[in-house]
């Protein structure tokens, strides 16, 4: 579909040197400040957590969270965040992963995923895929399916799609625009 990855490829503004020198940081703002393309964007998330009979959407704190609950509503599915560690009040399982520097961590609200679940997990960019990895790891621990990873942009010099074939597992990782 031409159409569209011309009009969201339009919408993503690239920053030299953010946040740090020599990265180029994909700026998704103009297109959530496009209905037109936001809309797109949803629809498009939206097919593809269709295709994959998911009954369930994770979204990835932050940006995940943007796109993730128009496309569950859209979709018809409920919604559910994955959070930065520390900021959901019940019992949670909790998933640590390495950045470039350091470490981090994720959380779900435990009782938000059962055995049956089959969980789509929305983000923005898929990068080193170590974000989406722990995602991954979180649904299978909470005792659910993966249904498969969707996000907007890959990049695909960093290798994310090669990392996450092992947590996938034969799922689909749909990336509307690679770069
Ligand atoms: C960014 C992006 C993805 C992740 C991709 O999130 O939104 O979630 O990095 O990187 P990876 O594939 O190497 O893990 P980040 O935590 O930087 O910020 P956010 O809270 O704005 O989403
Ligand atoms: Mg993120």
């Amino acid at each position: 579909p031409t159409g569209i990855t011309e009009l969201l490829l339009s919408r993503i503004r690239d920053v030299a040197d953010y946040p740090e020198p020599g990265v180029v940081f994909k700026d998704i703002t103009p297109l959530l400040a496009d209905p037109g393309a936001f809309a797109a964007l949803t629809d498009a998330l939206a097919e593809a957590a269709g295709r994959t009979g998911a009954t369930k959407v994770v979204g990835l704190e932050a940006r995940g969270f943007i796109l993730g609950a128009p496309v569950a509503l859209r979709a018809g599915l409920g919604f559910i965040p994955v959070r930065k560690a520390g900021k959901l009040p019940g019992a949670t399982l909790s998933q640590a992963y390495d950045l470039e520097y350091g470490s981090a961590e994720i959380e779900v609200h435990a009782e938000d995923l059962t055995a049956g679940d089959r969980v789509l997990v929305v983000d923005d960019v898929l990068a080193t895929g170590g974000t989406a990895e722990a995602s991954l790891e979180l649904i299978r621990r909470a005792g659910a399916e993966v249904a498969g990873l969707a996000v907007l942009m890959e990049l695909g010099f960093l290798g994310g799609r090669a990392r996450l074939e092992p947590a996938l597992a034969g799922a689909p990782l749909e990336a509307l625009l690679t770069v």
